[in-house]
């Protein structure tokens, strides 16, 4: 059946708001322990609490062979030399790929392996395509001086697991060096 309701949505890039849409808001008090700097982040975070990313998502159907979307708005700004970021967070079931398409802003995506760990970035910036493969924890930066949208399409039966990520972190970070973006072992980062 063709529900008109689920065939079209209508987003703004700008606020990254999807008319009729469930919205999720993170602000920096919600993402305790995401920058390996955490002196940097207590000192960024008694300064205020300013709104970092927010995600719009619509699930139009939940069958088997259907698609989930989300429009994610990613501010610039830095806590030390780490850009500002997601939480990231592996599928909850695993096999789920995604591809990430960059609309307005540049950014750059966290990708890392489960099994082995590999680490890589991946520019996130309009006219891109980002594909996220299966088994893979990923994290979004904004690299730049404007906000940063893009719209992330997944299985329905994707899932979202932040709690692998919460217990052990991404093994790299995305800091700014020599103005541009770079990634480094967190744990050399705390050296
Ligand atoms: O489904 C996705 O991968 C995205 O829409 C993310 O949810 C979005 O980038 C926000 O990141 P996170 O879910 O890690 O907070
Ligand atoms: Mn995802």
């Amino acid at each position: 059946m063709l529900n008109p309701d689920m065939l079209r949505s209508r987003f703004d890039p700008v606020t990254g708001e999807i008319a009729g849409a469930r919205a999720v808001r993170r602000h920096l008090s919600d993402l305790r322990g995401c920058f390996a700097d955490s002196q940097a982040y207590e000192v960024a975070l008694a300064a205020g609490n300013p709104l970092i990313y927010s995600v719009g998502a619509v699930e139009p159907a939940d069958g088997e062979g259907d698609l989930h979307y989300g429009l994610g708005l990613l501010l610039p700004g830095r806590i030390g030399n780490e850009y500002y970021l997601t939480k990231g967070h592996l599928h909850a079931w695993r096999p789920a790929a995604e591809f990430y398409f960059g609309l307005t802003g540049e950014g750059v995506m966290l990708l890392e392996d489960e099994a082995t760990g590999e680490s890589r970035i991946v520019p996130l910036s309009p006219n891109g395509v980002v594909y996220v493969p299966g088994c893979t924890a990923h994290r979004t930066m904004n690299v730049g001086t404007t906000p940063l949208t893009y719209l992330g399409v997944y299985p329905a039966k994707a899932g979202h697991d932040y709690s692998a990520i919460a217990k052990n972190s991404f093994r790299c970070v995305v800091i700014e060096r020599d103005g541009k973006p770079a990634m480094m072992k967190r744990k050399d980062l705390l050296k």
